[in-house]
């Protein structure tokens, strides 16, 4: 037996990871115990999209070391693989490992912990074929595709994840089938760009993601549909008639766009141009006129100037995405935009993201409106009480956030059941109304 916690930066895609390697660990006799400097294993999931968390990552590692001398502490995620940061962080007992090696990590750790089982058959699983431990008793994380071979010029993911690996259809849907008889109510698939997937069911044949996500949605049981991210160049009518037609599935698309400049796109090698990009939500909005869209958006590109950033701004303003994050641009080593100069000052990028995100927010707001005195169902992720006030958080369908009050004689509902709310006000941020039901 030993104790092993876990600490997880970045992305969903690190925390749906986390919990396969919680499954993992457990198979060889450790117990996960809440985050402590303390436990005998620690396991760092790490993030590299951007140059802050970088520091804060090794600053962290170097932390948990001061404080446990004898732990062992695996690095993995975004960063694990890279040199540089494997001999800044050289000390004793440190093991760097990408997710896709993980199972070289288990077989260390049955060494040292249970060298009487040393050759048990669980060292050699490929680790997404192993079942997560998941965290949550309503929401489950599947990654459906990981890694990536797009190579974006500022993009870290394709080095850190290797290329693009689909999980098999028939695992996805027999693991999915059994969440949902558990009672689980939203099923969330992860890729780093889950259009492009590509799965082999036993008989050789491929799958992609609008044909995967009808056999989810053909899968009998009330839940709900998501996923992230969708590459704009793969999407295609038939994974939009799969939205249109199938009710589980989210109306809500994230589509990260990431500039609305045809000489940005291009140096960022994205493969499509802005007059592609409307073309695609021309044709997403024939098919679903309701849809609600989200994107991306990198401020401060290499050589980003006043007019490519115009070209951002009026290509927001014309889609109308109801949200967006605005990032600002970290040159990131290995990718191909590390070689040119980061000369966009961050004064600059701020500004552009303070503009980025008061744009959005003010389309938000007016698309909010809709949705007052309408009675929606949101789950819940979040009860909160005060005093005499309780209030329960949470998102509908089309991902809105949503804050409920309950009266104080009715009884509280619980996290993971669905509620009916009457939506009474709204705003850029999301939607508040009264609680009427919970089931
Ligand atoms: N700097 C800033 N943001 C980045 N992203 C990816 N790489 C970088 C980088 N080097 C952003 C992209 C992507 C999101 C997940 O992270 O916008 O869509
Ligand atoms: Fe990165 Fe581009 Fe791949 Fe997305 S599609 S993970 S931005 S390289």
């Amino acid at each position: 037996m030993f104790s092993f916690s876990l600490s997880i930066f970045g992305c969903q895609m690190n925390y749906a990871d986390a919990e396969i390697i919680t499954a993992s660990l457990q198979k060889i006799g450790g117990q996960k115990i809440p985050l402590s400097p303390q436990s005998d294993v620690i396991i760092v999931v790490s993030c590299g999209v951007r140059q802050g968390a970088e520091e804060r990552i090794i600053n962290w590692t170097q932390k948990l070391r001061q404080k446990n001398s004898a732990a062992i502490i695996i690095l993995t995620g975004c960063l694990s693989h890279r040199v540089d940061i494997q001999e800044r962080l050289a000390f004793t007992n440190i093991f760097f490992t990408p997710i896709n090696r993980w199972s070289e990590q288990i077989k260390k750790l049955t060494t040292i912990f249970q060298p009487e089982i040393t050759s048990n058959g669980s060292c050699q699983d490929d680790f997404y074929s192993i079942k997560a431990d998941y965290s949550s008793h309503y929401r489950a994380y599947l990654p459906i595709v990981t890694g990536c071979n797009n190579f974006c010029a500022y993009c870290v993911v394709p080095y850190a994840r290797g290329p693009e690996i689909s999980r098999s259809p028939e695992l996805l849907l027999a693991e999915i089938t059994k969440l949902i008889k558990k009672g689980y109510k939203e099923i969330f698939l992860l890729g780093q760009n889950v259009n492009s997937y590509q799965g082999l069911d036993q008989k050789k044949q491929k799958w992609n993601f609008a044909r995967l996500l009808r056999a989810i949605n053909a899968i009998p049981g009330n839940f709900w549909i998501r996923f992230l991210s969708s590459h704009p160049k793969d999407l295609d009518q038939n994974f939009i008639e799969t939205l249109q037609n199938c009710p589980k599935i989210s109306r809500q698309l994230h589509l990260p766009i990431q500039s609305g400049s045809n000489r940005i796109l291009a140096k960022m090698n994205r493969r499509y141009t802005r007059e592609d990009y409307f073309e695609i939500i021309k044709q997403i909005r024939a098919s679903i006129p309701n849809i609600i869209l989200s994107t991306d958006i990198l401020v401060g590109f290499p050589n980003e100037s006043e007019a490519d950033f115009q070209d951002s701004l009026t290509l927001v303003k014309k889609v109308g995405f109801e949200k967006l994050y605005a990032l600002k641009y970290s040159p990131r080593p290995e990718t191909a935009a590390y070689l040119y100069p980061d000369n966009v000052s961050t004064k600059t990028k701020k500004k552009r993201q303070q503009i980025l995100d008061q744009t959005w927010q003010k389309i938000a707001e007016k698309q909010n409106q809709k949705y007052l005195n309408r009675e929606i169902i949101i789950l819940i992720d979040k009860i909160q009480k005060k005093a005499d006030q309780k209030w329960i958080i949470g998102k509908n369908l089309d991902n809105k956030d949503v804050i409920g009050v309950i009266s104080n004689k009715t009884k509280t509902p619980k996290i993971g059941q669905w509620a009916k709310i009457k939506i009474e006000q709204t705003g850029s941020l999301g939607l508040r109304g009264k609680f009427i039901s919970a089931f």
